[in-house]
């Protein structure tokens, strides 16, 4: 299949899966979910392939979250099918049959870091930035990030990292658990290759299986938190606040929440 959004290369048993849209620095819309859903689908198929490293195209951006032009007029039922839909791609990546490594290059806010999240390594550049800056818009993380988060920093800095908006460097990701290694930019992708390659040297039966019991544990609690999580973020699309946020984000400008 063709993609509009995504380029993909495989290299030996490795595939590429590049989310391709730097002019809005690859935020992600309904039709890039889509397409990610559909690579996903076709991946896990292909039995050549032992390995997933998604990464951003150019060198600014990873992914700088939902695409908020697109979500600036939808309804709360729309918003709640996005943040479905959201959920539902990264579950499938989560639960992917082959280990997914993000090479993280550049900005992963809000839902580019809850992308990175629901991968199973992340590799980040030494630009890398990481945030949920969501409650600057108006409304909360809403693709998994209130759990993946949550899981993988603890409590408190899920907290700070969401309450606040604000983006840590890679330097300090690392020091929280959010990443595995930090390398310069132009390594990174090279360092992600050699990641998987140790990875895929073993057996891949062992590796699919490590992975199944490891996501187990958490699979029930995802399932019911998620859902929670996306009805909150479809209330959010009720109060004038969300309006107010994405507004002054398109029009960079300082919002002035009413907190309604
Ligand atoms: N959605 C849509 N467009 C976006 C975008 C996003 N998330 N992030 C950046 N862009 C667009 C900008 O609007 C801009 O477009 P124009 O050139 O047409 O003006 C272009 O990408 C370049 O961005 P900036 O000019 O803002 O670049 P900058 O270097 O000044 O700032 C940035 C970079 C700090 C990443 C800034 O773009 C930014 O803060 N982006 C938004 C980050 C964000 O809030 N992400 C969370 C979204 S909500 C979410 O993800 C919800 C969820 O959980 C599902």
């Amino acid at each position: 299949m063709d993609y509009k959004y995504l380029k993909i290369e495989k290299d030996g048993k490795i595939a590429t899966i590049t989310i391709n849209r730097p002019e809005a620095l690859n935020a992600l819309n309904r039709e890039v979910l889509l397409e990610l859903d559909s690579i996903v689908g076709e991946i896990s198929l292909q039995e050549d392939i032992n390995a997933v490293i998604i990464t951003g195209a150019g060198n600014k951006a990873f992914v700088a979250g939902a695409d908020i032009a697109a979500m600036r007029n939808m309804t709360p039922l729309e918003a709640k099918e996005f943040a479905l839909l959201g959920q539902s791609v990264f579950a499938k990546i989560e639960n992917l049959n082959k280990p997914v490594i993000a090479a993280v290059n550049g900005y992963a806010l809000g839902g580019g870091c809850e992308l990175a999240m629901a991968c199973d390594l992340r590799i980040a550049s030494e630009n890398a930035k990481f945030g949920q800056p969501e409650v600057k818009l108006g409304i909360t993380p809403g693709f998994g990030g209130t759990q993946r988060l949550l899981w993988l920093v603890g409590k408190a800095r899920a907290k700070e990292l969401i309450y606040t908006g604000g983006m840590i460097e890679a330097q300090k990701a690392k020091e929280w658990g959010l990443v595995n290694e930090v390398v310069p930019q132009e390594e990174l992708l090279a360092k992600a290759k050699d990641m998987a390659q140790k990875i895929i040297a073993n057996s891949p039966v062992a590796v699919r299986l490590s992975k199944e019991a490891i996501n187990k544990g958490l699979e029930l609690f995802m399932s019911l938190t998620c859902a929670y999580e996306a009805e909150i973020f479809a209330d959010c699309f009720a109060a004038e606040d969300q309006k107010i946020g994405m507004d002054a984000f398109l029009n960079k400008k300082t919002p002035e929440f009413v907190g309604r």
